[in-house]
């Protein structure tokens, strides 16, 4: 057997931030923002919307695609950099609310990296035969430390959360490469001041565009295929650009990348698995699909996988 995903699922919060309204907020335009950075609209959490309850919702869509009861699970992973408090963590308190009583838990901390450090967590536990099924979530709710007066950095994010199944699958399916990797000397570039986001854009920006096209490169070669043998790409949607830096890298046309960027804006731990849902939901990855998951973010983190889609 080997270790992959068998559901996923998805939840953004109701209300809708368009360009045109940040507008009226900060010193930008639509047009400025859109060929920037590809973005349209994110969706943005009330005040008594938590992390917790976006993290929640993707956690029930995704038992229910993947056909198991809450029971049914040994280990919780949230990747979050937005808990509610640091502690009891996001996935104890999920533990609870869902009734997974024979599951550990516990969150982990990579910024927009989060979830594939949490799938490649989970496969090791899947692989040494301890575990049988673990929920790995990437829930954030970047909106409440996100400086509304830095036009920088406000017209970047959204909240979301998505939710992933890990779990055995049959050989010739599941993850057939990864590589996690991190850059603390570079931490400051992207980081947490007083409570809200502080970004040097030039410099994530330069790092973002060597390492997600190098790691997505190296993925492929280290599961043994070439580049013509990738059937989809899910790059972390931060800015089109960087997307687009990882896509031709690959050599795939544009309809072969997930691209939810423009809707939902950079959704952090959560714009992997939000994607993967969508467009497995949608048909538009298939069973037996070759796929590249890619991302990076604050840490300075950076991870990447090859799964083979399908149970
Ligand atoms: N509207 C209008 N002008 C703006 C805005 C805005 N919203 N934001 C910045 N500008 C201005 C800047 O002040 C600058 O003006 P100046 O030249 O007078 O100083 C000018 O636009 C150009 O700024 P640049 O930084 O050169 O613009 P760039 O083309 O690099 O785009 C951006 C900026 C979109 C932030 C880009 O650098 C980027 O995407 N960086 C990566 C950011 C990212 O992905 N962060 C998330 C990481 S994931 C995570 O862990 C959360």
């Amino acid at each position: 057997m080997a270790t992959g995903i068998i559901g996923v699922g998805h939840y953004l919060p109701e209300d809708i931030l368009t360009n045109k309204d940040l507008e009226k907020m900060v010193d930008t335009t639509d047009e400025w923002i859109r060929t920037r950075t590809g973005i349209e609209t994110r969706h943005i959490a009330k005040n008594e919307e938590s992390t917790f309850d976006l993290a929640y919702q993707a956690a029930i869509n995704a038992l229910a695609h993947a056909n198991i009861e809450a029971e049914q699970l040994d280990m919780i992973l949230v990747a979050t950099v937005t808990a509610d408090q640091s502690f009891p963590s996001l996935a104890c308190q999920l533990q609870a609310k869902l009734g997974a009583s024979q599951a550990s838990a516990m969150d982990i901390s990579a910024a927009c990296s989060g979830f594939i450090y949490g799938v490649i967590t989970a496969k090791q536990f899947i692989d040494g035969g301890v575990y049988k099924n673990i929920l790995v979530i990437g829930a954030d709710k970047l909106s409440k430390i996100t400086d509304w007066t830095d036009r920088n950095t406000c017209v970047l994010f959204g909240d979301g959360a998505g939710a992933a199944i890990v779990s055995e699958v049959s050989e010739d399916k599941g993850i057939l490469s990864f590589e996690l990797g991190a850059d603390g000397s570079g931490g400051n570039a992207l980081h947490q001041e007083d409570n809200k986001i502080r970004m040097n854009g030039r410099e994530v920006f330069k790092f973002a565009v060597r390492k997600m096209p190098e790691s997505a490169e190296k993925v492929v070669e280290k599961a043994g295929f070439t580049k013509s043998d990738v059937d989809y790409l899910i790059p972390h949607q931060a800015n089109v650009r960087i997307m687009e830096a990882a896509r031709e890298r690959l050599g795939l046309p544009k309809k072969k990348m997930a691209y939810s960027v423009n809707k939902y804006g950079n959704t952090s731990a959560a714009s992997i698995p939000i994607s993967l849902s969508e467009d497995v939901h949608e048909g538009k990855i298939k069973d037996g699909d070759l796929i590249v998951l890619v991302g990076f973010g604050g840490g300075l983190t950076w991870g990447a996988m090859t799964l083979r889609w399908g149970k």
